[in-house]
């Protein structure tokens, strides 16, 4: 690995986004860590990679366990002894009105989203700050500034998580560390597909300006962006990657 070599760990990586994310930033000379709770995905993604010939690992975490979070951290320590960038981008959502919504749901879509980006911005920014340079980037969504039915949960969650980039950005910065956030728009991913009915696809593509779902390549450029040294002055901000949904208002 040369000098100039980062590493980068990013969670929910076996699929749809993270997937191209860690894809992403292996071509932008990474040395990544594809980290899923599902470790054939992750592995999947990690030989992709390899098969470019860039470097990359596997690793199985849970991004809710914290035991499973701290061996996949201390493996990272172990072999690089350090770590530059975190994707935070595991990420789930159950879908139900407001009055249906379970509390089991209510508690897993917080415990992933939430509770799963702070474990692992603790762990990660722990490690980034011996070297005084990090970059963390969290994956929010349109549904933390605009509600859509069935998002009870979901909505909600990615407020928080908008909220804590601001919170880590503040709190990190003093140590070299930045942290932002991307605001996907609907994407065409495995999640969108159970998630999505058709009425609701429909309804996005007539909301989006561009009139059309993102792919996960758009949502990774982005994060390479924030990701990079050249985006070292952007600091607790949110970058809409969503084809001028939340921009828009009456379209015609
Ligand atoms: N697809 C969209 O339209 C869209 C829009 C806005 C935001 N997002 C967000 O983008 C992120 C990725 O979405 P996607 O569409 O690629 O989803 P996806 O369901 O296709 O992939 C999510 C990945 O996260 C992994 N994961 C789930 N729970 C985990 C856990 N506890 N620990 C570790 N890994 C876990 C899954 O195994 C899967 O590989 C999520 O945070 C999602 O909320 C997606």
């Amino acid at each position: 690995m040369s000098q100039a070599t980062r590493v980068a760990f990013v969670t929910g990586a076996g699929a749809g986004i993270g997937r191209a994310i860690a894809q992403a930033l292996a071509q932008a000379d990474h040395a990544v860590v594809a980290g899923d709770v599902n470790l054939s995905a992750a592995e999947e993604t990690a030989a992709t990679i390899r098969a470019t010939g860039a470097e990359a690992v596997a690793s199985l975490v849970d991004v809710t366990n914290v035991d499973s979070i701290d061996s996949a951290f201390n493996e990272v320590d172990k072999r690089w002894g350090r770590l530059d960038v975190l994707v935070n981008n595991a990420g789930i959502a159950r879908v139900a009105h407001l009055l249906d919504m379970s509390i089991d749901d209510f508690r897993a879509v917080f415990d992933v989203n939430v509770m799963g980006t702070f474990l692992c911005t603790q762990r990660a920014a722990t490690l980034m700050r011996k070297n005084r340079w990090g970059r963390i980037v969290n994956t929010a969504s349109i549904s933390a500034f605009r509600a859509s039915a069935g998002r009870a949960a979901y909505g909600p969650s990615k407020a928080a998580v908008v909220s804590l980039t601001k919170q880590t950005a503040i709190e990190m910065s003093r140590d070299g560390i930045t942290a932002n956030a991307v605001a996907p728009g609907p994407i065409e991913t495995e999640f969108t597909l159970k998630h999505h009915p058709d009425a609701m696809r429909r309804a996005y593509e007539r909301s989006v300006p561009l009139g059309r779902y993102g792919l996960p390549e758009e949502i990774a450029a982005a994060v390479c962006f924030l990701a990079s040294e050249k985006a070292g002055y952007i600091n607790g901000c949110v970058l809409d990657v969503d084809g001028g949904f939340l921009a828009a208002g009456v379209p015609d």
